[in-house]
């Protein structure tokens, strides 16, 4: 089959890695890719955000499904101008992209859908603000409505640096204060024709910077899977409570999901409440769940276009567990340092089990440099989560970028 990826991260280096494990060969193009994926397929140049100039580039090259990995093209209508050309599509359009794109359309939808979610106040003015943030009162969440990269939310005790954070997004729209949830977060991806719905495995996200979920939100610093303790039951649940009906309520409204809705979840005492959705696979989580993935991800993501998803086989993970440690440069996620070299990857990548997607690296010579925030996935695999950890340390050891960061806790948890 002819393929072309969308997207420039840790995220579509792992799906394009797992697309090339299929026993099937295929004709893979990744647009516009990073110098990691160039190493394994052919890259393009093109703006990932013009829907009629990819329609007119998968239209022209045969492609014969297009997948979308990050959220801008969607929200920006990439998938509508593909399927208007009848090009299959692995993403939603604009209006159903809607659910990640605009955190008080999630609500309406969970609402409307009765999916179980944390009580909200949706905020237009300062005043309505601090209303909200007393009658919730501390811990304050603060969320903008629209997509921001990762920064869009704020939890924090300090309720002047709410208020702060409130005052910079409500100039672009309404602002969502929400009750604190307390609990483990869970990342569900369930793929959906827009009818049938299909999970995969859970991950677990780590989001903030530092080790013991210290410092500021990032885009994700790490991840695991499966998570062996969560409760027995529980993907179903999800698919009964939260997946099946968001589906529903989208295709009432006649704006059918046809991708993958992440499910952002917190396990609270009070049961299971949404804390997000996402109209596309995580970063990092991606990296792990695809990592255990034996069945063909190509078929998959190809009956989900097409709305066959009800006829192929679930899909089937590995009983191996994988985790994924973020390499991030110095001042990520405010300010990051770029440009410095990236040594030691041939080395790393001798420890077995392990493999590297790369998210911000730029060629230089023989070697790699950095060009971003976050700038590797050590993604490391193995029977249990005490040698898979051991692995992706012993990797990250090997490897030198001046002033860079980790976290040194992932998976822990379940090790102790
Ligand atoms: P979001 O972009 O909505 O996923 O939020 C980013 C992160 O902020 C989440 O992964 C949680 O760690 C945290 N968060 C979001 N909403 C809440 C909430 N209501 N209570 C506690 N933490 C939250
Ligand atoms: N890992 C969080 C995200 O992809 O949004």
């Amino acid at each position: 089959m002819k393929i072309l990826v969308i997207g420039s991260g840790a995220r579509e280096h792992a799906i394009v890695r797992a697309l090339l494990r299929d026993t099937t060969a295929h004709q893979i193009v990744a647009a516009p890719g990073n110098a990691g994926i160039a190493e394994v397929v052919e890259v393009v140049s093109l703006n990932i955000e013009d829907g009629p100039l990819i329609a007119n580039y998968a239209a022209e090259q045969g492609v014969e499904l297009v997948i979308i990995g990050p959220e801008a093209p969607l929200v920006a209508g990439v998938a509508d101008a593909l399927r208007a050309v009848g090009v299959p599509v692995f993403g939603p359009d604009k209006a159903a992209a809607r659910l990640e794109g605009s955190k008080d359309f999630a609500k309406e939808v969970m609402n409307a859908a009765r999916v179980p979610n944390g009580r909200s106040i949706s905020a237009t003015t300062l005043r309505e603000v601090e209303t909200a943030l007393d009658e919730f009162g501390s811990p304050y969440v603060v969320k903008a409505d629209g997509l921001a990269a990762g920064k869009g939310v704020i939890v924090t005790s300090d309720r002047d640096a709410a208020c702060d954070h409130a005052e910079f997004y409500i100039h672009h729209g309404p602002v969502l204060i929400e009750e604190f949830l307390d609990g483990q977060e869970v990342s569900l991806f369930v793929l959906s024709d827009g009818d049938a719905v299909v999970p995969l495995s859970p991950a677990q996200d780590y989001k903030r910077a530092f080790d013991n979920d210290e410092g500021p939100n990032t885009g994700g610093m790490g991840a695991y899977s499966p998570l062996p303790w969560l409760p027995e039951g529980f993907v179903d649940e999800i698919i009964e409570t939260v997946a099946q009906p968001t589906i529903r309520e989208m295709s009432r409204r006649g704006t059918p999901f046809v991708g993958l809705l992440y499910c952002g979840l917190i396990l609270t005492h009070d049961g299971v409440r949404v804390i997000e959705f996402n109209a596309r696979f995580g970063d990092p989580e991606t990296q792990v769940v695809l990592e255990r993935l034996d069945s063909s991800l190509a078929d998959l993501l190809l009956a989900t276009a097409t709305g066959r998803l009800a006829t192929v086989p679930e899909p089937v993970f590995s009983s191996d567990v994988a985790l994924a440690v973020v390499l991030a440069s110095e001042g990520y996620p405010e300010s990051p340092e770029t440009g410095k070299p990236i040594l030691g990857l041939p080395d790393a990548l001798e420890v077995p089990g392990v493999s590297i997607a790369h998210a911000a690296t730029a060629r230089d010579g023989d070697g790699f440099v950095s060009t971003g925030g976050r700038v590797l996935s050590v993604v490391a695999r193995a029977g249990d989560f005490g040698d898979a950890r051991r692995r992706a340390y012993l990797a990250l050891d090997r490897i030198h970028l001046e002033g860079s960061h980790f976290r040194t806790d992932i998976a822990q948890r379940v090790v102790e």
